[in-house]
């Protein structure tokens, strides 16, 4: 385990050093117009821009053989930075992902305040609570380039000490990678100069339509599928983790484990209110991967941790990683305020603005337990406190594209 947390880092670092080398024979190439950098694998292309080292555009074939951008973006790098909802279209929160109680958290006896920036209140105008990083978390910064090739890119993020509140520095390195029908994405951050708390994700939205479904605008007729999740974070009406780990019990809302189910499925049961907050009517949660039942695994090959399906397209993805919880957020906050891509959408039906709807789209989002710096008693210090010298933080994952149209019966 140690070794190949080792040979990744070793990894990135001499691409790095690779990167500063050729630096002068081999410049890296430049992106496309719209300041995208595109990348290729077997039956798959994508996107990435530099803005939170996103990604931008993801392009495979649908069951009929059109091609289909599935995820939510802008049409240019330029306007990441320029969009005021700042909804953060695929790129990666950080350095401390989701939410931080209070904005605060302790390290060996001491208090540290980071900046708020969620639920403003008039007596903590900037907001109870610190999401995604702060105000200028890492999904607001212009990441560096340091390799570029025809399946691959990495990026690099030197956060400094202090910002945002969080002590010492930190160092990181995205990789995404396109295979045959599949997106790998490693992420690797080192605590260079104190102890700190570190937890990533990619931050991706997606429609498995490509948002061109001519029966429905929505994604609540995507199937989901959390095959290992029969637990979930409890958590307040600010969606603040409350220390409680909850039972899915079958059938209720949060049950997408005893069987695959359309996302629309529980709507119409009472529990769904409130379900992702006060007065919100959706998902926006935090479900626990439990695969310790099956002793050493390989997370590469077996099984998936989390199945998104749309039976219009024929598109299925299964979510393949290494972290051990997976947040899926329903799109509950969109209100068609957001401009579809070029690239997406119909473009000769009045019925279907070029617009994403409430619920228009699904967030997915490996990850670790959410808060757990807050929550001593979960006992995850390992997997969300870092310092110089000790193992660097590590995510992997694999998303894996597929034709599948098997409805699911709603
Ligand atoms: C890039 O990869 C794609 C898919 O594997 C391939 O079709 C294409 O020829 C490659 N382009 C270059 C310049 O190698
Ligand atoms: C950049 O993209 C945004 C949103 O997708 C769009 O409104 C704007 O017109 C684009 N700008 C240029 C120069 O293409
Ligand atoms: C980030 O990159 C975008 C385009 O790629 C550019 O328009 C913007 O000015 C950059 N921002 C900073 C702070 O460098
Ligand atoms: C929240 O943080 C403030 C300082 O920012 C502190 O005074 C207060 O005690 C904290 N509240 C809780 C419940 O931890
Ligand atoms: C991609 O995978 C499919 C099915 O797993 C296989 O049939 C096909 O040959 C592979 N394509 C390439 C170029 O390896
Ligand atoms: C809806 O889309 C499907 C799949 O692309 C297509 O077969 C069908 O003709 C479309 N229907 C209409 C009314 O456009
Ligand atoms: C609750 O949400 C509905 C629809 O999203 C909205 O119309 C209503 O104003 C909200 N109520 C409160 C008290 O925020
Ligand atoms: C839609 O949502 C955005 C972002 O939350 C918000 O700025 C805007 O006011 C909302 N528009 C409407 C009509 O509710
Ligand atoms: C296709 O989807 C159905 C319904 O979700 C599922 O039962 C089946 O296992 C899937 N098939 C494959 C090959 O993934
Ligand atoms: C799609 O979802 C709606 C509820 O959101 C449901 O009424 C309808 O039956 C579903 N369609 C299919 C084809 O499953």
């Amino acid at each position: 385990m140690r070794l190949d947390l080792l040979s990744l880092v070793s990894c990135a670092l001499a691409t790095t050093a690779l990167a500063k080398s050729n630096a002068a024979a081999a410049a890296i190439a430049d992106p496309d117009v719209n300041g995208k950098y595109w990348i290729y694998g077997d039956g798959i292309s994508a996107a990435f821009i530099p803005y939170g080292a996103s990604i931008s555009d993801l392009v495979v074939n649908d069951q009929y053989g059109i091609p289909r951008d599935i995820v939510a973006g802008f049409d240019n790098a330029t306007y990441y930075g320029i969009d005021r909802q700042h909804p953060h279209f695929g790129g990666v929160p950080g350095r401390y992902a989701n939410r931080i109680k209070n904005s605060s958290f302790e390290l060996d006896g001491v208090t540290y305040h980071v900046l708020a920036n969620e639920n403003p209140t008039a007596a903590h105008p900037d907001g109870l609570d610190t999401l995604h990083g702060g105000p200028d978390g890492w999904d607001f910064r212009n990441f560096t380039v340091v390799s570029y090739t025809n399946n691959s890119i990495t990026f690099s993020i030197t956060d400094p000490d202090g910002k945002e509140g969080f002590p010492g520095e930190v160092i990181s390195y995205i990789t995404y990678t396109l295979g045959n029908m599949t997106w790998d994405f490693k992420m690797v951050a080192i605590a260079t100069t104190k102890k700190t708390p570190i937890m990533l994700s990619s931050h991706t939205y997606w429609n498995l339509d490509g948002f061109a479904n001519n029966e429905t605008q929505s994604a609540l007729n995507h199937t989901f599928y959390l095959p290992y999740s029969g637990q979930r974070v409890g958590v307040d009406n600010i969606l603040i983790p409350t220390g409680d780990i909850l039972a899915n019990q079958r059938g209720s809302v949060n049950d997408f484990w005893s069987a695959p189910k359309q996302i629309g499925h529980s709507f119409s049961d009472p529990e769904i209110e409130g379900n992702c907050g006060f007065n919100c009517s959706g998902y926006d949660n935090c479900w626990l991967v439990n695969r310790e039942q099956e002793g050493a695994y390989d997370w590469r090959k077996d099984g998936f941790v989390a199945r998104l399906q749309s039976a219009w397209s024929g598109i299925q993805l299964d979510v393949y990683s290494d972290q051990e919880a997976f947040q899926m957020y329903s799109c509950n906050g969109q209100n068609g305020s957001m401009a579809l891509k070029t690239t997406q959408g119909l473009t000769d039906n009045p019925d279907f603005p070029r617009t994403i709807p409430k619920y228009g789209c699904v967030v997915l989002e490996v990850e670790d337990w959410i808060d757990a710096i807050n929550r001593p008693e979960w006992q995850r210090s390992k997997k969300q406190v870092y310092e110089p010298g000790g193992d660097p933080y590590v995510l992997q994952a694999s998303y894996r594209f597929g034709i599948n149209s098997t409805a699911t019966p709603f």
